[in-house]
């Protein structure tokens, strides 16, 4: 009998990054693929981090 899968859990922190249990690849728009092997990996919702699509806590900065 087949294993039901285990839900992933995914936490969108308010204003800020969307965390995910790793490893996570991320594909871009463009076709990039970016890999993040840690344990809980922080991917950018506000599109400000620089290094996009991993958050950089550029959310916490006031513009
Ligand atoms: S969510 Fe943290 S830099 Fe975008």
């Amino acid at each position: 009998m087949p294993t039901p899968r285990e839900a992933r859990v995914v936490t969108v922190v308010p204003g800020g990054p969307v965390l995910v249990e790793g490893p996570v690849e991320v594909r871009l728009d463009d076709g990039t693929v970016v890999r993040s092997d840690r344990f809980v990996v922080a991917v950018c919702a506000c599109r400000r981090s620089k290094r996009y699509p991993l958050c950089d806590t550029s959310h916490r900065k006031r513009r």
